[in-house]
């Protein structure tokens, strides 16, 4: 019996080693991905899981998965769950569950095992996953069958296997961080009329104490890709890690929300998107110049349902691979250049300049000119207002 279990090096999945032993008799592999979430999280984690008992511990870079094939088209659609969470965790769950389920079918095992608790979204995106992409493969998920239920318990247990855990009793937040963000949840955030502590917030400066001194930054997009910060061209995951740098500085790109989880909760949690957010107003800002009413209209419906389908974890599915044709047919005119400002955690749009801008400061105009003639005005707003005219003269007032 084989299981390869996504494994973080944090107490949870570290007593999900031995547990898994224990109770399914087999042997455990450990799977990190490695999506951004930082050197002091990766640093000894192969010796941590070896120590932990399991067998191997394989460790795979993710991240120019991650933004290349879901984050830049999420933005394309401009996804934003119910209008504010930029969905750090929930972009990288595809790439995550998808190169475990890879490492259980080359090794030949059995099951996949994750450390999500019963109560949330992960869950459901890990082990959709694995329905559509092995549904042979069995789902082991500890947290819904031990009896363990605080951390005391954990390191007990851990003690009891002779495993030793650099862990402390107390951690308050629980918290999720890669390249594009990091999640905090729980302590004093699940009372949602607490305000975050200092505690909380750890990737970016408060606003307060940003610079006292604005800075601008301009993107370059080519059909909907991020390729330039200003006017290098680099790599996305290089943009991002620049943009995360500048943002994090500013103060930009940190919400406090309550949102409402698949599975039927409401929880609270703080996120730091400092990237993202510029990315993200960005390409709102460019799509302003290219995109036709109809077309932008129909850009937000695709965010929205988007947005919904990274959020339950429905990546792997026809509707999703349907929804990034629409989204890269409307990317293609994605092309130009946008100026930002940052200015104590606020990113504003400055300027955009692209080769298919719709804008045409000689239609706008209130100058002369001569494809729009005022006198067309006239006929077009009599027939577009004639259903309340008939109304108005059919039925009084
Ligand atoms: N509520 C957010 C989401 O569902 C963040 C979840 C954080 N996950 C975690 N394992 N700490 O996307
Ligand atoms: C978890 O329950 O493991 C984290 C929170 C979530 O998935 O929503």
């Amino acid at each position: 019996n084989k299981v390869v279990l996504a494994y973080s090096g944090g107490l949870d999945t570290s007593a999900i080693v031995p547990w898994l032993k224990d109770n399914y008799d087999c042997e455990v592999i450990a799977f990190v991905a490695d999506v951004g979430q930082g050197a002091e999280e990766l640093e000894g984690v192969e010796e941590k899981a070896i120590q932990s008992g399991a067998s191997a511990c394989y460790v795979v870079d993710l991240q120019e998965e991650m933004v290349n094939d879901v984050i830049t088209p999420a933005m394309q659609a401009g996804v934003l769950y119910e209008g504010e969470y930029l969905m750090g965790t929930a972009l990288a769950r595809p790439v995550i569950a998808k190169a475990q389920v890879e490492l259980a079918m080359k090794l030949g095992a059995d099951a996949i095992a994750h450390g999500c608790t019963g109560k949330g979204n992960d869950q459901v995106r890990f082990e959709s996953t694995v329905a559509a992409l092995a549904p042979e493969l069995t789902i082991i998920a500890p947290w819904r069958e031990w009896d363990m239920h605080s951390r005391e318990d954990l390191l007990n247990y851990l003690a009891s296997k002779n495993v030793p855990t650099t862990a402390s009793l107390t951690k308050i937040y629980s918290r999720d961080a890669n390249v594009w963000h990091i999640s905090h949840e729980g302590g004093e955030l699940e009372d949602p009329w607490q305000a975050p502590s200092d505690q909380v917030w750890t990737m970016s400066t408060a606003p307060e104490q940003a610079p006292d001194a604005a800075e601008w930054v301009t993107l370059g997009f080519q059909g909907g890709s991020l390729t330039h910060v200003d006017g290098e061209e680099m790599s996305a995951v290089a943009a991002l890690e620049q943009l995360n740098a500048l943002g994090s500085k500013h103060g930009v790109g940190r919400i406090d929300i309550v949102e409402n989880r698949l599975v039927g909760m409401k929880s609270r949690g703080c996120y730091e998107t400092p990237g993202g957010t510029i990315w993200y107003t960005a390409l709102r800002g460019l799509e302003q110049l290219v995109l036709d009413r109809a077309s932008l209209r129909f850009r937000q419906e695709l965010g929205v349902k988007l947005a919904d389908l990274l959020y339950d974890g429905q990546w792997f599915t026809p509707v999703r691979a349907a929804m990034l044709a629409g989204v890269q047919s409307l990317a293609t005119v994605m092309t130009g250049e946008v100026r930002l400002k940052l200015y104590k955690g606020q990113v504003s749009v400055e300027g955009r300049q692209s080769p298919f801008s719709l804008y045409s400061e000689a239609f706008a105009t209130f100058e002369a000119d001569d494809v729009y003639d005022q006198k067309d005005a006239a006929g077009f707003i009599r027939l577009f207002s004639l259903p309340s005219r008939i109304r108005a003269l059919t039925q009084g007032d």
